[in-house]
């Protein structure tokens, strides 16, 4: 486990007094660019350290955060089949917090102190998750396409240079994938549902697809842009929304059946 002798020194460390500050970055740069992982006992710049704290924990604070919409239906899913498959869902993304906080432990901050940092509103989460949630299809939304555009932001991660982020992120990859899965076929089955099921899937997509298209538009200007200039840019909004609607459409007129042909 990463999180194990943490409080002795590596092998740069117990140099690091007789070597110069540019040969320990010479040679922790080579590493990164040889694709060799950064262990927590290794040296690193302090920029980076810093980085990394803020980037893992914030991600860790959007999976907690992100868990509470879905666990407030854990109790009105439809059917037992559904509790079910939610619990489980939730559990994950408890459990995809818990790996991120050990992570973020890593680098010599507590997980007392992360958390303190979010409850005092001073880290940040992902904002996707403050959208309300007032329907079931909203949940299948969320799943299918919010996760959905998390896979795609997170698929990269899998091989960041810092080993137990790394190493995180392939089981939370995995994870998400079945969370993606499940969303899709609460649409499915609300798209080939009566007509309320059918409206109400249809309204969901449309702001499921602009939730999406905004988590993966501000993961390629994260780096270098805050959430408000992100979301500056009201002509790209217009787009985005009216191409959220035709996706939702285009959706629930393609999958739907007649009474006699529904089968779930
Ligand atoms: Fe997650
Ligand atoms: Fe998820």
């Amino acid at each position: 486990m990463y999180t194990q002798g943490l409080d002795s020194l590596g092998k740069d460390c117990l140099r690091d007094e007789a070597k110069d500050g540019a040969a320990l970055e010479s040679r922790f740069q080579a590493r990164v660019d040889a694709e060799e992982k950064i262990e927590p006992k290794d040296w690193m710049p302090e920029a980076y350290r810093r980085t990394l704290i803020r980037q893992i924990s914030q991600h860790a604070h959007s999976e907690i955060v992100g868990m509470l919409p879905e666990g407030n239906w854990i109790t009105r899913a439809p059917s037992l089949k559904r509790k079910a498959i939610l619990i489980a869902k939730v559990q994950d993304e408890g459990g995809h917090g818990a790996y991120l906080y050990s992570a973020a432990e890593t680098l010599g901050v507590s997980r007392a102190e992360l958390v303190g940092q979010l409850l005092a509103g001073k880290a940040k989460y992902s904002s996707i998750f403050n959208y309300p949630t007032p329907t079931w299809a909203d949940v299948g939304a969320i799943g299918w396409l919010v996760d959905g555009a998390a896979i795609m932001n997170q698929i990269p991660l899998c091989r960041c240079s810092y080993g137990p982020y790394a190493r995180a992120m392939v089981r939370i990859c995995r994870e998400e994938s079945f969370h993606q899965r499940q969303g899709y076929e609460i649409m499915l089955f609300l798209a080939r549902g009566t007509g309320r099921q059918r409206a109400m899937a249809q309204a969901a997509l449309e702001a499921g697809f602009h939730m999406a298209t905004f988590t993966c538009f501000l993961a390629l200007v994260a780096p270098s842009a805050s959430l408000a200039e992100a979301g500056a840019n009201a002509a790209s909004y217009t787009f985005l929304g009216r191409l959220a609607a035709a996706c939702g459409r285009q959706f629930v007129q393609s999958h739907q059946c007649s009474p006699s042909t529904r089968t779930m």
